[in-house]
């Protein structure tokens, strides 16, 4: 009677003591299966240093322990110019609906402008009034319209004084870029290229000539080109362009850089850059996924060519209201 009591009392206190110790062995695991993780969250978040010494805001982002702080190191902000003429109406509608229907990647801030230099005309007041009531995406330059007479020297060295708001971030962007109205700008993409990319003294773009791919060669060509702000205020400052303003644009901007010793940072983003594939010459790409810029888009087919190529319609809402094969 006595034993069977005290064999049950031996083997209740010793599983007791086995049940914390169990407990014990748990919680110790959860910590260190919690530090483990973060561990792992932080080599992972380390990675993309290792591959990019020179790239100032990864730096940034693995010495910033919070996140509140590394967030903003990884916000990117870049201005896209759009040089075009004020009667060119058709043409800004039709690049609306192709930037307005891409969505920038976290973190980025993109915004499409227009660039022209003063009206002309009467009607010109009221309808390109009319766009800036409704989309205030319109840059208008103290300058006479012109070609290869310094309307992009105009274009660059206003921006400091265009976007000097002391209570916005500064600089107010990080990238400036000039691009032509016959170009597609795939926004994913050129901020995906950007991120690895320094934040200063940067000129990036399709390096002239074609078959070059020296980013030092000689200039970068006017499909699209960006500079870091820091060439902006530059540009403004100096008197290297102010001596040489007329000539072939984008060729004359190289120049400048070139005398000024700017640009020390380069990236030639050729082949995601490049000129539509016809008629095929030394500067054109078959269109392929890896692409940033497609420029000389000279037609309605071409640009629906391109536009297909990338999906662009392929995630369409469906709804009864319409039906589109
Ligand atoms: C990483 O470095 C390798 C070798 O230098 C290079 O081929 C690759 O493009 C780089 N990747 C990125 C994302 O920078
Ligand atoms: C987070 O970073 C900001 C800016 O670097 C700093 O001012 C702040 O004290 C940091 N907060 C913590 C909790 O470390
Ligand atoms: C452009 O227009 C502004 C305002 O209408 C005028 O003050 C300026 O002189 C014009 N600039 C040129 C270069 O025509
Ligand atoms: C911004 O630029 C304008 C025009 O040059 C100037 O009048 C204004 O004082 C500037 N503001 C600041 C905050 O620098
Ligand atoms: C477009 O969609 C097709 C069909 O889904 C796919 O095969 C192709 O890779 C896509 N093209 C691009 C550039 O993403």
């Amino acid at each position: 009677m006595k034993s069977p009591r005290s064999d049950g009392q031996k083997f209740i206190i010793p599983s007791f003591f086995f049940i914390v110790a169990l407990c014990v062995l748990a919680f110790i695991n959860e910590i260190r299966f919690d530090s483990f993780l973060r561990f792992g969250r932080c080599a992972l978040a380390n990675i993309p240093v290792q591959n990019s010494s020179s790239s100032s805001s990864d730096i940034l982002l693995s010495e910033n322990v919070n996140s509140s702080s590394s967030s903003a190191a990884e916000e990117i902000r870049i201005l896209i110019g759009i040089l075009t003429l004020p009667d060119q109406y058709q043409r800004r509608h039709f690049l609306r609906l192709v930037y307005g229907t891409q969505t920038p990647p976290d973190g980025a801030k993109i915004d499409v402008k227009f660039v022209f230099c003063n009206l002309t005309k009467e009607d010109q007041k009221v309808l390109v009034a009319l766009e800036i009531m409704r989309y205030d995406d319109i840059v208008i330059l103290n300058c006479p319209e012109n070609m290869n007479k310094g309307k992009t020297y105009t274009y660059f060295s206003s921006l400091p004084d265009l976007f000097n708001d002391t209570d916005g971030p500064n600089p107010p962007y990080h990238y400036v870029m000039k691009a032509d109205d016959d170009t597609y700008i795939r926004l994913e993409s050129l901020v995906e290229s950007l991120r690895r990319l320094p934040r200063d003294d940067l000129y990036y773009g399709y390096v002239i000539p074609c078959p070059s791919m020296d980013p030092f060669v000689h200039y970068m060509s006017g499909m699209g080109y960006l500079v870091s702000w820091d060439i902006v205020e530059w540009l403004r400052d100096s008197d290297i362009p102010k001596k040489h303003i007329e000539g072939p644009e984008d060729k004359v901007f190289g120049d400048w850089i070139r005398e000024g010793r700017r640009g020390k940072n380069r990236f030639n983003a050729k082949w995601s850059m490049y000129n539509f594939p016809e008629p095929p010459t030394r500067c054109t790409h078959e269109l392929w996924p890896d692409t940033i810029a497609v420029h000389l888009l000279k037609n309605q087919e071409k640009w629906i060519r391109t536009l297909n190529f990338f999906n662009v319609t392929s995630n369409l809402k469906p709804s009864k209201l319409y039906h589109i094969p």
